[in-house]
């Protein structure tokens, strides 16, 4: 089959910036980008390239250079489908909120829905690509969505999870370490797979395109995604011992990063792990483990997990003790929300979870992120459902730059690892913060002889 045009469906944090790649990479491709949400897709139209739905270091230029020639964005989801040879599901799968694996399955429901779309829309063959994460064997539950509810059409479904990281999306997307490719071992499975491939060798080395059966594909990324979690929680684990015993966690993870048999990335201790996959990718591979019956494997991996989570609690927990164990009433500020710098995600982002305790205890915090709005910090706490949405606003305030958030209060919490807080005049902070001050640094971007020469009380993780 030759692709000549493709159609994502799913204008997120991933089918958006993917599919602008693939476009700037193959300029004879045309790629429609499709999604429901009608007020994203006038975002990714937006001749302001600031107001672009999310935010990517280099997206704007990409999107500028294709955009209108041979990239759309549009919610006539449809007629893209139909028109295009090659199909892309990118939507979002989130932990189920209800029934049966509530709080640890992914949600199929949207997959569900975008594979009966093409399935009722479709009047030629087309190739259906899984971009989202999904639990191993989804591709043949989609197979026979569009099999059973299909015109007769014939589908061919292939696996291409992606592992581009948020906030180095685009670098990600250009130079992968891989691109991992999942197809049915038929032949009509080879030549489906092939033509995926022949989009990626537009720019992507053949030594870098993987191509698997199906089944490795899907869990392949579920387990790529829980052995990098893994390191976090190893490193913060290790980190709370650190805090005890005086040793120096940084020194730690550089002195075991230098083995090359371990490698020094994904060592940073921090606040804990957030972003849309990590806990959702673990929750679901101990999911997948518990159903058939593994229940030592499940422990194993959900222990990552409670890992981050006791990490979280344990941050909120020092600024309370070290408070004189109370904070309400107390002005506490935050220095970052999104789950990691350059993104405007906060999708289980740590500060939530630490906001949430803090809050729990009466104190008054108030956010500086210079990319995240006020809008989304309100939605993410009130879709913790700890306290009314008043109660939420009359404790929390956003502000808009690093010195209005920490103006008279009695500590800063950093919680996201953003450069232009290195480069804050802390001097002038310190002069305006109520005494003594506090800074807990969730990310260790502080030097701790500095900010105590100016005369804060400093507290990094893993540091005594
Ligand atoms: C991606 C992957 O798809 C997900 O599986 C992975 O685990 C995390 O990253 P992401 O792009 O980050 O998801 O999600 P999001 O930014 O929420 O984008 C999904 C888009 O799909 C939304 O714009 C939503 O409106 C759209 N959508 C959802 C549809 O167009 N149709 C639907 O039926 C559901
Ligand atoms: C991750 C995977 O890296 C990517 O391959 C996959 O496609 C999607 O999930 P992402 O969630 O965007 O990407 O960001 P990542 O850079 O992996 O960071 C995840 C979280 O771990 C962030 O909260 C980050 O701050 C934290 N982190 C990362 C640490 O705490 N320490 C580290 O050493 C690295």
């Amino acid at each position: 089959m030759i692709v000549k045009n493709i159609c994502c469906i799913g204008a997120g944090y991933v089918g958006g910036p993917t599919m602008a790649i693939i476009a700037q990479k193959n300029p004879n491709l045309v790629v429609n980008v499709v999604d429901i949400n009608k007020e994203r897709i006038n975002q990714w139209n937006s001749s302001d390239l600031s107001k672009l739905p999310i935010y990517e270091p280099g997206l704007d230029k990409v999107i500028s250079e294709t955009r209108g020639k041979n990239l759309f964005f549009s919610t006539d989801i449809d007629k893209h489908i139909d028109k295009s040879e090659m199909i892309f599901i990118s939507v979002n799968t989130p932990t189920k909120t209800y029934g049966d694996g509530k709080g640890m399955a992914a949600d199929l429901k949207y997959v569900e829905l975008s594979a009966r779309k093409i399935a009722k829309v479709a009047k030629t063959d087309k190739i259906v690509v899984e971009k989202s994460t999904l639990p191993v064997k989804t591709a043949a539950a989609i197979k026979n969505i569009l099999d059973e509810t299909g015109s007769g059409v014939r589908f061919e479904i292939l696996s291409n999870p992606e592992f581009l990281a948020e906030g180095t999306a685009m670098r990600d997307l250009e130079v992968p370490d891989r691109v991992l490719i999942g197809g049915n071992e038929s032949s009509s499975g080879k030549k489906a797979i092939k033509a995926l491939v022949d989009i990626y060798l537009s720019w992507v080395p053949k030594d870098n395109i993987l191509t698997t059966n199906l089944w490795s594909s899907e869990l392949s990324k579920l387990v790529a995604n829980a052995f990098l979690a893994q390191r976090i929680s190893s490193i913060n684990s290790i980190s709370e011992l650190c805090e005890k015993t005086g040793a120096d966690v940084e020194e730690v993870a550089k002195a075991i990063g230098m083995d090359s048999r371990i490698g020094n990335k994904f060592l940073q201790t921090s606040v804990g792990f957030g972003g849309s996959c990590f806990q959702k990718d673990i929750l679901n591979l101990v999911y997948i483990a518990r159903s058939i019956g593994l229940k030592k494997v499940a422990d194993y991996w959900n222990q990552v997990i409670i890992i981050n989570n006791h990490q979280r609690k344990r941050f909120a927990k020092r600024i309370l003790t070290s408070l004189y164990n109370t904070v309400s009433g107390k002005k506490i500020a935050f220095l970052g929300w999104a789950f990691k710098k350059n993104t405007n995600d906060t999708r289980e982002s740590a500060s939530i979870y630490v906001a949430d305790l803090l809050l729990d205890e009466m104190a008054n915090i108030d956010i500086y992120d210079p990319k995240v709005s006020s809008d989304k910090i309100y939605r993410d706490l009130n879709l913790l459902a700890s306290r009314t949405e008043n109660e939420n606003k009359t404790l929390l305030k956003v502000s808009q730059n690093a010195y209005d958030a920490c103006e008279n209060a009695h500590a800063i919490a950093i919680l996201t690892e953003w450069d232009e807080f290195k480069t804050i005049d802390w001097n002038r902070i310190y002069n305006n913060m109520n005494k003594p001050a506090f800074i807990f640094d969730g990310r260790n971007i502080l030097e701790k002889k500095q900010v105590e020469k100016i005369g804060f009380i400093y507290k990094g993780i893993g540091k005594s």
